[in-house]
């Protein structure tokens, strides 16, 4: 019997280290310790649940765990044999409990290949990755197949980059392998800047050593001994498990000199970023490794012709990666059989937002937006209205209901006016105004825009500027026709693709929402409610009741008024924050 606790990042931050420390306690006091094994794992995915514990072999998921439910899981369940009831997840659809992880709706339709230990092992253990086929495509690739083979299986494979891009991995490695040089490198990009994102975090928590392994056979594939990995400084948990998974790999001698005895040498530092976003971008990352600004060049040339040091380097996101040991294990042909006819294989993505189950879920492409949004994901949180969902990050689009029964892949996503990005999804419900968002997401590539060209560095500011005056109720008409053709113009004339989608999000809510769009610049309304300069408190006189309540709380001083006498507020003091409307036990505020 194995005892799994979530150790990822969100689990972690909920005192999964201490439940662990608990039930090893409980274990030791009922003599359990040699038998029942306590292992803590990468991310489960049911984030939203966390602190998950699962029992195996009988797969029973706990969740929302605290250190004190110790002792009755090891009681009641480790020794009775029977399940801790509270614990268990309980399904939203006919309030029953389910007790096995296959049971419950989040997990049904997911196919896990990226993710398929997380969860499963513990990460800090090679020998737990060995034991689930760990190692063994690098073996085969080394002793088994030439590098041409198995360039040829990745290609047939149809797997796409998933940071963003979606070029063809095996394609890649040809080109990189077809550059005579020198010396050649593999990086794997851990940059993972998008807002809300966390898939390549979870992966290097939870399974690093399937990147280390997958690095190692490309650089087999493309004639490197050395592999870099670009990763956030901010990724403390994800640096220590890749540091301790190299250093275990280099024990096994699966890295290093002659690997497994055949003469390949292999090895991987770590390179650290900073945190900016365009240093995802491939050409600004490799800069930042060569300790320059972290500014994107021109392409061409690719990396793959002339990258770090101005030799031939191949760049891979980590998720990439992650599937490169499994189709080398179940061959092309079964990989190349899940997802739609031009992209395979499954998809991870980080569900975020105003919505049920906030996690991570690996996919197979070709899953509708409805079924991840309501089948896994659980619909929207309290019972509100759907209203969009960005895919993409800062360069994806915003979209409608329309586009709920839209197969995700590649080519779909574009063609509704989104993209996949990197697998950010953040839903959003009836409240959000689309005008803020688009404004948000501006805001965020206008920080994070390294300022070399004008069409990103000043045209983003434009459109910011656009924005603000239509959220404070001083747009005119003319305002959408100029964020169109000033969007138009960055995506054309920026230098890297940050600017070349930064006004994604800008014309997708324009093509999507222009009714929001025309309510706040022809009525002065922000529909949702949202935008505070177009909002405006009042106190109506009639239902007044001179209690003070909301003179007494109010922040800024804005309400006057004598007891049991009607009150009265000062529009050009208030600052909208709502607390008086809140207060008001008389129904005497209304909101327009
Ligand atoms: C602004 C910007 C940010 C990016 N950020 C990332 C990132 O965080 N991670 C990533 O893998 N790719 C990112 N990319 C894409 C990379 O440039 C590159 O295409 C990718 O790492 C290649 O790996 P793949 O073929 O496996 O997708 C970004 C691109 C741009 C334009
Ligand atoms: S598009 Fe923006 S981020 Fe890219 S090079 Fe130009 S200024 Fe820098
Ligand atoms: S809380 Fe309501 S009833 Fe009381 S003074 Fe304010 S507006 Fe009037
Ligand atoms: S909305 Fe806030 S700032 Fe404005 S009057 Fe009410 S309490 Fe004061
Ligand atoms: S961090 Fe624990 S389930 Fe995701």
């Amino acid at each position: 019997m194995h005892i799994l606790i979530c150790g990822g990042t969100g689990c972690k931050a909920s005192e999964s280290s201490d439940i662990k420390e608990k039930l090893n306690y409980f274990l030791n006091e009922y003599d359990l310790e040699d038998e029942i094994q306590v292992v803590l794992t990468g991310c489960f995915g049911f984030c939203e649940k966390g602190p998950i514990v699962k029992i195996l072999p009988d797969n029973t998921f706990y969740i929302e765990v605290k250190p004190s439910d110790a002792e009755d899981i090891v009681k009641e369940h480790i020794i009775k044999g029977r399940p801790v009831h509270r614990l268990l997840y309980k399904n939203p659809k006919n309030d029953f409990k389910v007790t096995s992880a296959t049971n419950i709706d989040f997990y049904k339709k997911q196919i896990r290949i990226a993710l398929r230990n997380c969860g499963f092992i513990n990460p800090e253990n090679i020998e737990e990755y060995i034991g689930r086929d760990g190692y063994q495509a690098l073996g085969k690739c080394l002793t088994e197949l030439t590098r041409t083979q198995v360039i040829n299986e990745v290609k047939e494979s149809g797997l796409r980059g998933r940071g963003g891009g979606g070029f063809p991995t095996g394609l890649k490695w040809e080109i990189t392998r077809n550059v005579e040089a020198d010396q050649k490198y593999v990086v794997c990009n851990a940059d993972e800047g998008d807002p809300g994102a966390f898939m390549d975090r979870s992966i290097l928590e939870g399974d690093p050593h399937s990147v280390i392994e997958a690095m190692a056979i490309c650089g087999y594939c493309i004639g490197s001994d050395s592999g870099l990995v670009y990763i956030r400084a901010e990724y403390p948990l994800a640096i220590e498990r890749l540091k301790t998974a190299i250093k275990q790999a280099e024990e096994y001698g699966l890295l290093g000199e002659d690997i497994l005895g055949t003469g390949f040498n292999f090895k991987i530092e770590l390179r650290y970023g900073a945190g900016a976003f365009v240093c995802g971008e491939e050409t600004a990352l490799i800069h930042s490794m060569e300790g320059l600004r972290g500014e994107p060049t021109v392409k061409p040339p690719f990396p793959s012709v002339s990258g770090y040091r101005g030799k031939p380097t191949n760049v891979n996101n980590v998720e990439t990666f992650a599937n490169i040991p499994v189709i080398i294990n179940k061959g092309a042909s079964w990989f190349n059989k899940i997802g739609t006819e031009k992209s395979k294989g499954t998809k991870v993505f980080a569900l975020a937002g105003k919505i049920n189950n906030v996690g991570l879920i690996e996919v197979p492409m070709g899953t509708t937006l409805r079924e991840v949004i309501y089948d896994i994901g659980g619909g929207i949180k309290d019972g509100k209205g759907f209203k969009s969902v960005q895919t993409g990050g800062p360069s994806g689009g915003c979209l409608t209901k329309k586009f709920l029964d839209t197969p995700i892949d590649y080519e779909n996503l574009i063609a509704a006016g989104s993209m996949m990005g990197s697998g950010g999804m953040i839903v959003m419900d009836e409240d959000d105004c689309m005008v803020s968002i688009a404004k948000f997401y501006l805001e965020f590539t206008l920080e994070e825009s390294c300022g070399k060209c004008s069409p990103c560095r000043i045209g983003n500011k434009r459109l910011h500027e656009i924005l603000c005056k239509i959220t404070e109720g001083k747009g005119e008409l003319e305002d959408i026709d100029r964020l169109k053709m000033l969007s138009d113009v960055i995506k054309d004339t920026s230098l890297c693709g940050l600017g070349q989608s930064s006004p994604n999000p800008v014309l997708s809510t324009i093509l999507n929402f222009e009714d929001e769009y025309l309510a706040h610049v022809n009525d002065g309304k922000c529909p949702a409610g949202q935008c505070k300069s177009l909002m405006r408190y009042d106190i109506i006189e009639e239902l007044c009741t001179g209690c003070t309540l909301c003179f007494r709380n109010c922040p800024v001083g804005a309400i006057t008024g004598e007891r049991r006498v009607p009150h009265y507020i000062d529009q050009s003091i208030c600052i909208k924050c709502g607390v008086c409307f809140e207060k008001c036990k008389f129904n005497a505020i209304t909101l327009t």
